[in-house]
C-alpha cells in the first residue's frame, strides 16, 4: 500500500522570477513613478513578447478574459458566433458579455478540439465568427477553420490561452485567423500573475484594442468611443519580463515530465494519454488522461477522490461543459444530443499535476497510484 504524498502535490505550480531580479524592477518602477497607463515595462514587455511570438502586431492586457471581450469587439461581432462547448467559461462569457449568442459546435474526440467538419451545419445568417479553443496547447485544424470562414465570410478568433509560444510546421499559432488571445494567468506555462495578450493579423485590429483597452480614449480631449479598463500595470509587465527568460527551461522540464508519465501510464487498461503532434512545437501545458470507466474500472470522478487521498490534487478540466451550465444549457445547440462527443470527453478527461520543475520521483508515484487503485 502506497503512502499518500505528505504535501499536497498540486493541479501546477507556478513559474516565478527571481526575488533579487524583480526587486532591481521594482526599484526601476518605484524611480519611474509611472505604476500604469502603457508605461515603460509594458512597452518592453509587449516588444518582447512579440519578438517571442512571432507577431508583429501584439497587446498586452490585464487578463485573457478582457482582452477576448476587447477582441470581440475590435473584430465588430455580433449575432451569433459558432464555439466550443469544451473549454473554459471565460471562452463562452466573453462572447455573452458582447451580446454576441453563443453557438455550440461538437469537437474531435482525439483532439478535444472543435470538429470543423461539424461547423458548416451550425452556421446561419447571423453567424459574424468562428471562436476555436486550442485546447490543453494542441492546435486546432487551422487550414480547414480558414476555408470554412472564407467561404462564409467570417471572422476567427482563436483563443489561445493554451498556446503560448506552439508552432505549427514552424510558424506560430498566432498567424492563423483574425486574432488570437493568449492567457498569462498564474497556472499557465507563462503569466504575469494575471494578464493576457492579443496578436493580430492587421494593425488596424491592435490599433483599436489598443483604443478599446484605454476606455476608448485616444488624447486627453478625445474619447473616440465606450471602451473599457483593459490595461496591464507596470509591476505585472516586470514580471512577465523576468519569466521570458525563463520559459524555454520551464516547456523544457515540462516536457521530461510529459514523457514521463508517458511512461509510466504506458499499458494500464482503461487509461489513454496523448502523445505529441508531427510538426508541432508542444508547450506542455496540462497532461490528461483519458479515463475508460469500463476498461480501467473507476470513474473519472472517483479517479479524482482516490487521488485526492494521496493527496495528490488533479483537475476535471473541462467539467462541466460550457453547454451544461444554467446559463447556456437552453440554447438549442446547447443539447447533448447535438454536442455527443463533447459530453463523452467531459465525463472522461482529467489533468494531472504538471509544471516544469515537478520531481521524477513525484510522477513516479502519481502513476503507481493510478495503478494501485484500479480495482
Ligand atoms: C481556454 C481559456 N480561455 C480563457 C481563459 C481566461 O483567461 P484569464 O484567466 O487570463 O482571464 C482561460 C484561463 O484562465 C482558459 O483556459
Amino acid at each position: 500500500m502506497l503512502e499518500p504524498f505528505k504535501e499536497p502535490v498540486f493541479i501546477t505550480k507556478p513559474l516565478l522570477p527571481e526575488i533579487e531580479e524583480l526587486s532591481a524592477m521594482l526599484e526601476a518602477i518605484w524611480a519611474s513613478n509611472q505604476l500604469s497607463n502603457n508605461g515603460t515595462m509594458v512597452k518592453q514587455l509587449e516588444r518582447e513578447l512579440a519578438g517571442y511570438l512571432g507577431s508583429e502586431q501584439l497587446s498586452v492586457f490585464s487578463n485573457g478574459t478582457v482582452a477576448l471581450q476587447i477582441a470581440c469587439r475590435a473584430l465588430r461581432l455580433s449575432g451569433e458566433v459558432i464555439t466550443t462547448p469544451f473549454t473554459f467559461a471565460a471562452t463562452v462569457h466573453s462572447l455573452m458579455w458582447s451580446n454576441i449568442k453563443p453557438v455550440f459546435c461538437d469537437i474531435e474526440e482525439d483532439t478535444f478540439n472543435i470538429n470543423p467538419d461539424c461547423i458548416e451545419a451550425l452556421i446561419t445568417q447571423d453567424t459574424t465568427a468562428i471562436l476555436p479553443v486550442h485546447v490543453f496547447g494542441r492546435p486546432c485544424n487551422v487550414e480547414k477553420i480558414q476555408k470554412i470562414a472564407d467561404k462564409y465570410g467570417l471572422k476567427v478568433l482563436y483563443d489561445a490561452a493554451h498556446t503560448f509560444g506552439v508552432k505549427i510546421d514552424g510558424k506560430p499559432v498566432s498567424a492563423f485567423g483574425d486574432v488570437s488571445m493568449f492567457s498569462f494567468h498564474a497556472t499557465k506555462v507563462y503569466h504575469t500573475i494575471e494578464g493576457g495578450a492579443l496578436t493580430f493579423n492587421t494593425p488596424y485590429l491592435k490599433e483599436r484594442a489598443d483604443l478599446l483597452r484605454n476606455f476608448g480614449i485616444l488624447d486627453t480631449g478625445t474619447v473616440m468611443e465606450p471602451g473599457t479598463n483593459g490595461k496591464l500595470n507596470e509591476v505585472q509587465a516586470a514580471v512577465g519580463i523576468l519569466l521570458l527568460k525563463k520559459v524555454e527551461a520551464e516547456i523544457e522540464g515540462r516536457k521530461k515530465v510529459t514523457e514521463l508519465y508517458r511512461k509510466y501510464l504506458d499499458n494500464i487498461p482503461g487509461i489513454t494519454v496523448s502523445s505529441d503532434v508531427e510538426g508541432v512545437t508542444h508547450n506542455y501545458p496540462y497532461f490528461v488522461i483519458k479515463i475508460d470507466r469500463d476498461e480501467y474500472g473507476l470513474s473519472c470522478d472517483e479517479v479524482f477522490s482516490k487521488l485526492k487521498e494521496y493527496n495528490v490534487i488533479s483537475r476535471r478540466y473541462f467539467y462541466p461543459l460550457c453547454s451544461n451550465f444554467q446559463c447556456y444549457r437552453d440554447i438549442p445547440s446547447a443539447a447533448a444530443s447535438r454536442l455527443p462527443i463533447a459530453n463523452k470527453v467531459a465525463d472522461s478527461v482529467l489533468s494531472l499535476p504538471l509544471h516544469g520543475r515537478l520531481p521524477a520521483d513525484h510522477v513516479e508515484k502519481i502513476c503507481d497510484i493510478i495503478k494501485g487503485i484500479r480495482p
